[in-house]
């Protein structure tokens, strides 16, 4: 296993440790929520039921024999563990990596307690050098690029990307993040978008950096 993998895998098994006297846990998407989904089988008679972010980590999660249901047959999720593509100190994120951002908001904004796990590299002091993922209504991706353009960004089509929500993803480079929370906002409210990858207003309750042998909270 890779150096990457070993500290993800780590920030991983750290998580684990939060599942207690939970209902519902959400459950985000990506390689190192992928090592979560693991674990978790191994305590799936501990909880009751999962909320999904995407197809592919509701595959996985009935893999593992974990009961997964819909968000809109239960309470807020207990305790919801994600990945992200970038995180600071004030556990602000940036996400969308995979293109499952809009499920993973909706889940983030839902929960009690968001817990991120990554690895060291996606730590940064300002969000803006990934770039940040926005769902778009298909007929709507020129007219969205054009206003991402006006707000200072290089919006790049993910061709041949579909959502799980049959949207398309514009990757938008270049955007000075220093006010996220103000970005997050603007960017929502062009006609069109559906939701983008800044978790500013919502950010993480805690973040677990995992590495190769140790493991700290933020
Ligand atoms: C999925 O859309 C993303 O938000 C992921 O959570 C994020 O890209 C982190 O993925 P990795 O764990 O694969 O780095």
């Amino acid at each position: 296993m890779s150096s990457s993998n070993v500290a993800k895998k780590q920030a991983a098994m750290e998580a684990i440790k939060y599942i207690k006297d939970c209902s519902v846990i959400g459950v985000g998407t990506g390689s190192t929520v992928n090592h979560f989904i693991k674990e978790l089988g191994k305590i799936r008679s501990s909880f009751d039921y999962a909320v999904s972010s995407s197809e592919a980590t509701t595959e996985l999660l009935r893999l593992e024999g974990v009961a997964v249901t819909e968000l809109n047959n239960c309470d807020a999720p207990d305790v919801y563990v994600d990945g992200a593509d970038e995180a600071t100190s004030h556990r602000q994120l940036i996400k969308g990596g995979g293109g499952a951002l809009t499920r993973e908001k909706i889940i983030a904004s839902s929960s009690k307690n968001f817990i991120c796990i990554i690895d060291e590299s996606k730590l940064v002091k300002k969000l803006g050098s990934f770039p940040v993922a926005v769902e778009v209504i298909p007929m709507a991706r020129s007219y969205v690029a054009r206003k991402l353009v006006q707000l200072g960004g290089a919006p790049e089509w993910r061709q041949g990307f579909v959502t799980d929500n049959g949207n398309w993803i514009l990757d938008v480079y270049n955007l000075d993040l220093t006010d996220s929370k103000e970005f997050e906002v603007q960017i929502d409210s062009i006609a069109g978008v559906v939701s983008n990858g800044i978790f500013s207003r919502r950010p993480a309750d805690k973040i677990i950096v995992g590495s190769e042998n140790k493991i700290r909270e933020i």
